[in-house]
């Protein structure tokens, strides 16, 4: 069994499976689904405390108003009152206290959504207030963490700190964001026979909504089935937070025994569920002349919120990538995650690594600063190299793309920096600043118990086949890349294969779809399945063209053997006839990783990915608006199974972690209210923030080391960091208008307020 010829669908240029119907307006999402007969609508009942004793909840009010069908709280539920997806206590449905503004307390469900928004608007809640921490400060003084604080440390650290001919102490600061999907938080919970739940959710993680729903029902996870067609997004968003909102949607479909859809309008979408981390870092460090990093001492406090939530692994990445893309001798990490009563922050694009990242390059900036060197110079003596090559948790680098992807960007950027010099030169009120930003990003979940896949492959008789796997789709282009996976392991056109909309019943006992490893670890599932089937039709396929099995090859629609042959089809036709099965699962699970979280140490990461971007931003000293004028980058995605999808990640990818630095900025009132719930006052970036000049050229012939899926590299996440750049480019431009005092002041997100803040003291 073989197969010639060269790659027949990966590594082509595929559009998204569901382009055509995203842009006409075809593809559906869960509230474009039929409505099934008796569909009741859910609104959330929250507090508007952020910490408080509940003295009375009265909603007699609410159960008797029009089309009401039901109003749960936390008595309504049959199991158990958690919602925690690694710990435990997490209550979905408040417990006698509130601990954040926009907690919520009771769910309402009547015949329309218009119906149960009025009815909730009847709840009578008394509150007494407790007092309220809501700063990363406050819990640091108040010794408030939702776990114990990490330490990650290599070397002797203090010896080497004081031996250190130089030494100088910083902060970095970067808020938090919403993931702002464009669809938000919705489940659909139908009731079945004996106790059954169908739950549609938009999710991430599927098998965890599916838990949930059966611990907070007492119900066996085999009565629940969770699926999943497609998401309008969730950059993680919809990770965890997801199996809030079908877990009251269930509650409610439970109660009245009727189906129940439970979707956020947006204002409640952005009080209700988390966001990520806001990030503040202090840190000292020791350098030489050259300002090679000898000693670093960094603490990272994570804003995480109510509750625990994800925030443990968070905080792990955070640290895992406080090195960036730099040796660092002598180190010591201390994280902190900060409990405090505001919305339980989560999962969001890079998971803790764009704050840790984010710190180090501080680090980086005011080495620079301090020796008035570039950033770039700084960089040069501390990237990672032989024999300086090992992570502060341990890890050997391996193979590292960085210096060609370094070395090809600067290629694309030839003249622009001295152009950016000679503009300021004759410009006083508008400045620029170029900023080039390096980023290697580790690939796995740090917990090895996760990097798990399965996939579930049918071969019809007519040589059409049915694709399901553990992944979900929200807009990243998973399943057309699984899709083709599938149809180069057959060798058939990719008009064969048909996707399906991820379920628990299909595929089991899942990971989320989440460290951008999706493709790497159901990909490599699926061709599993794949290798099966095609094992068993090779020798349908011996037997039919009277050959030997090791001559038989699958080869664009065809098998072959000698000098005959015949069509996938026909030999899909033969295997029915002769009895062989022509359905297989296919299981994977990623080698070499492990990582011991007590002493924070291990080869947590199959591989790192690496990339970086040149960025060009110019800001009015005036106003302190900033735009970016150009970016360019090179990323290295191995040999990519689809490079048009690839660089619609690395562009998107960017321009949100640009929403990040420079504009989208979370406001929360001196009560711990949020006060930016809605696009009127919360700004992402919009098709006029792109920088109009935007290349993005993808690492060629790089095939990954590790032998990955197609040798192919994740592409989801580590890009986010690329836009970094923009902050570090904002910075050049507020030294060149008034020297690195000033720009060492700007705080991200880099907004005209920050500029102006920078600028003036
Ligand atoms: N791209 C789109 N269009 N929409 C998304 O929600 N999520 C990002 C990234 N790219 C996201 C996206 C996040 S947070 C992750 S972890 C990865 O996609 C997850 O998918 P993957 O593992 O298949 O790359
Ligand atoms: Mo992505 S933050 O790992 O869902």
């Amino acid at each position: 069994m073989n197969q010639i010829g060269a790659p027949f669908t990966v590594h082509q240029s595929i559009a998204h499976e569901s382009a055509a119907r995203h842009v006409s307006g075809n593809a559906i999402y869960i509230d474009d689904t039929k409505q099934p007969e008796g569909l009741l609508h859910g609104w959330v009942i929250t507090s508007t405390r952020a910490h408080a004793r509940l003295v009375s909840v009265d909603l007699s009010a609410v159960a008797a108003a029009p089309g009401v069908a039901c109003v749960i709280t936390m008595h309504d539920i049959p199991g158990e009152n958690d919602a925690a997806p690694i710990l435990s206590g997490e209550p979905l449905l408040a417990d006698g206290v509130v601990t954040y503004a926009g907690e919520a307390i009771a769910v309402v469900a009547a015949a329309s959504l218009a119906q149960a928004r009025d009815a909730a608007g009847l709840a009578k809640i008394i509150y007494e207030d407790l007092p309220a921490i809501l700063s990363i400060d406050a819990a640091i003084a108040a010794e408030s963490y939702v776990l114990a604080p990490m330490v990650m440390q290599r070397g002797d650290v203090d010896a080497a700190m004081a031996a250190a001919p130089m030494r100088l102490k910083g902060e970095a600061h970067a808020g938090g964001q919403d993931h702002f999907y464009l669809e938000t938080q919705i489940a659909q919970a139908e009731p079945g026979e004996d106790g059954a739940m169908h739950v549609l959710s938009s999710t991430q993680h599927p098998t965890e909504v599916q838990h949930i729903v059966a611990r907070l029902l007492g119900r066996p996870l085999a009565a629940i089935t969770v699926e999943v067609r497609r998401m309008g997004g969730g950059f993680g968003g919809k990770e965890s937070h997801a199996s809030l909102i079908a877990g009251m949607a269930a509650l409610c479909a439970n109660k009245t025994k009727r189906p129940v859809k439970l979707r956020l309008v947006r204002d409640a979408d952005m009080v209700i569920t988390g966001k990520r981390h806001d990030v503040q870092t202090r840190f000292e460090v020791g350098y030489d002349e050259d300002g090679r990093i000898l000693a670093m001492e960094m603490e990272i406090a994570l804003r995480c919120g109510n509750v625990a939530d994800l925030s443990g692994p968070v905080l792990t990445r955070a640290l895992c990538h406080a090195d960036n893309a730099y040796w660092l001798p002598a180190v010591r990490v201390r994280g902190l995650p900060a409990k405090t009563n505001t919305v339980s922050n989560t999962a969001f694009r890079g998971f803790g690594g764009p704050q840790g990242v984010i710190s180090i390059e501080a680090v980086i900036t005011h080495v620079a600063a301090a020796l008035g060197k570039t950033r770039d110079e700084i960089r040069r003596v501390n990237y990672y190299a032989p024999g300086r090559d090992v992570t502060p948790y341990g890890q050997h680098i391996g193979a590292d793309n960085l210096p060609r992807v370094l070395d090809e960007l600067e290629a694309l950027i030839a003249g622009r920096r001295e152009a950016v010099a000679a503009f300021n030169a004759g410009s006083s009120i508008v400045k620029k600043g170029f900023a080039v930003m390096p980023v290697k990003f580790g690939i796995s979940f740090n917990l090895p118990t996760l990097n798990q896949a399965g996939a579930l492959v049918h071969v019809y008789t007519d040589g059409s086949v049915h694709l399901n796997h553990g992944g979900t789709e929200m807009g990243q282009g998973l399943y057309v890349k699984i899709a083709q996976v599938v149809a180069e392991g057959f060798s058939i056109g990719l008009e064969h294969v048909h996707v399906s909309a991820t379920r628990t019943d299909k595929v089991p006992n899942t990971s989320a779809t989440a460290a951008s490893s999706g493709t790497d670890i159901n990909g490599m599932a699926a061709l599993a399945a794949v290798n099966v089937i095609k094992g068993r039709m090779a020798e349908v396929a011996a037997l039919r063209l009277e050959a030997p099995v090791e001559d038989v090859v699958f080869n664009r629609n065809r098998i072959y053997a000698g000098n005959r042959s015949m069509s996938f089809p026909e030999l899909a036709h033969a295997c029915w006839a002769e009895r062989v099965s022509l359905s297989s699962t296919g299981f994977y699970k990623t080698p070499e990783i492990h990582f011991d979280q007590a002493s924070m140490t291990g080869n947590p990461f199959y591989y790192f990915s690496h990339g970086a971007a040149a960025v060009e931003a110019a800001i009015d000293t005036l106003t302190g608006e900033a735009r970016i004028l150009s970016a360019h980058i090179v990323q290295d995605c191995g040999s990519s199974l689809n490079p048009a999808v690839d660089i619609g990640q690395v562009e998107g990818a960017f321009v949100q972690g640009l929403g990040w630095v420079m504009m989208e900025e979370l406001v929360w009132d001196a009560q711990g209210a949020l006060k930016t719930h809605a696009p009127s006052t919360y700004k992402i970036p919009t098709a006029r923030d792109v920088p109009p000049v935007f290349v993005t050229k993808l690492l060629e012939n790089a095939p990954n080391a590790k032998p990955t899926i197609f040798r192919s590299k994740a592409v989801g996440e580590p890009p986010f960091m690329l836009a970094i750049g923009c902050f570090l480019a904002v910075q050049e431009a507020v030294a060149s208008a008034a020297g690195w005092d000033a720009a060492l002041r700007l705080r991200a997100p880099c907004t005209p307020e920050a500029v102006l803040r920078a600028l003036r003291k």
